[in-house]
């Protein structure tokens, strides 16, 4: 592979003029670089290369059936990749430029590296709400397919130091554009010709407010294939529902219960997803042979929140 020798020290560079234009030329080299979103870091490369993708699947040890996001500037360049049936016209007029991804069916001349969507005949687009994807994607000219840029089956990352701490030494380079606004990824749902939508993954934006009927996932055999038990994993093993702590687990908090650190003393779910994976990574990191979670409310963003803490706390072995 062309990048190890380079890959085996990751440079980090703030996310102005010079650095992106020096993660528009590795991508051009086929090399996958980690850049800032509105949700959380994603691991880039250029989705119409084959190899570059299959570069992020190896630096993140990623299962290849997992297909991947394809990031777009706007609706012009979705438009030369997907069909784009009335209803995700719609959601994509309201949302876009945001973290609402879309399934949708792939057009057969769209140039999309088969490794992007693993052999299925849709794609997933979204179109970031953030200056330094939208100025990568323009000055490349081609859409990025972007997972978020950690190890696979590890805690997202939501700041460079995220990256560096899963991923340094198998990129080349990581673009710093500070804490990521929301924390937690994108709602991904799948539009049908007939305008039915589904949720494949509860996210940043709550289902309840696409303004849209959404057919849930609850009990559904469809969910995104990424979606697999144990995920979002945190090296010890993870109680939910805690509203005491066991001596040997660090507490993380929501509300009135306090804990060692709270997701939100005030008990906002939006405070507590920006702040999720960062409390998580503080938790791995405490030395603490465990980690107890405080219950955290099912409606709105928390119903993305505790999707990931139930992946985080779910049997190894289901993985
Ligand atoms: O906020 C986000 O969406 C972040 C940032 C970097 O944009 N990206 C992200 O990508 O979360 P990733 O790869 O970690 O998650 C993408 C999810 C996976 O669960 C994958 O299985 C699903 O999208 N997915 C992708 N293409 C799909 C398709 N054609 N059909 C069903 N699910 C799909
Ligand atoms: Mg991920």
């Amino acid at each position: 592979m062309t990048g190890q020798t380079e890959a085996s020290t990751t440079r980090i560079l703030p996310a102005d003029a010079a650095g992106i234009a020096e993660a528009v030329a590795y991508l051009r080299a086929g090399e996958p670089v980690a850049l800032p979103t509105e949700t959380v870091y994603g691991l880039a490369a250029d989705a119409t290369n084959g190899e570059a993708v299959a570069r992020i699947y190896e630096a993140k040890g990623r299962p290849s059936f997992n297909p991947l996001i394809a990031h777009v500037s706007g609706l012009s360049m979705a438009r030369r990749l997907v069909r784009v049936p009335p209803a995700a016209l719609d959601l994509m007029a309201r949302f876009w430029p945001g973290p609402l991804t879309l399934v949708l069916p792939l057009k057969a001349d769209a140039g999309i590296a088969s490794l992007v969507t693993a052999g299925l005949s849709t794609l997933a687009v979204r179109c970031p709400d953030h200056p330094v994807p939208q100025s990568v994607i323009a000055a490349l000219g081609r859409p990025i397919a972007a997972p978020s840029a950690n190890a696979s089956g590890r805690i997202s990352p939501t700041r460079a130091a995220h990256v560096q701490e899963s991923l340094g030494g198998r990129i080349p380079l990581i673009l710093d554009g500070g804490p990521c606004r929301a924390g937690v990824e994108s709602t991904i749902v799948a539009v049908d010709d007939d305008g039915r939508v589904t949720l494949l993954r509860p996210g940043a934006i709550p289902a309840e407010q696409l303004g849209v009927p959404v057919e849930g996932r609850d009990g559904d055999a469809i969910n995104a294939p990424g979606q697999l038990a144990s995920h979002y994993a945190p090296a010890q093993p993870v109680r939910l529902n805690a509203v005491t702590a066991e001596p040997h687990e660090f507490h993380i908090g929501f509300g009135a219960v306090t804990g060692d650190i709270s997701l939100s003393p005030t008990g906002d779910l939006t405070e507590a997803a920006a702040r999720l994976f960062d409390t998580l990574h503080v938790a791995q990191t405490s030395g603490r042979a465990g980690i107890a979670v405080a219950p955290i409310p099912t409606h709105g963003l928390g119903a993305a929140i505790n999707d990931r803490l139930k992946r985080a706390a779910a049997p190894r072995d289901a993985a």
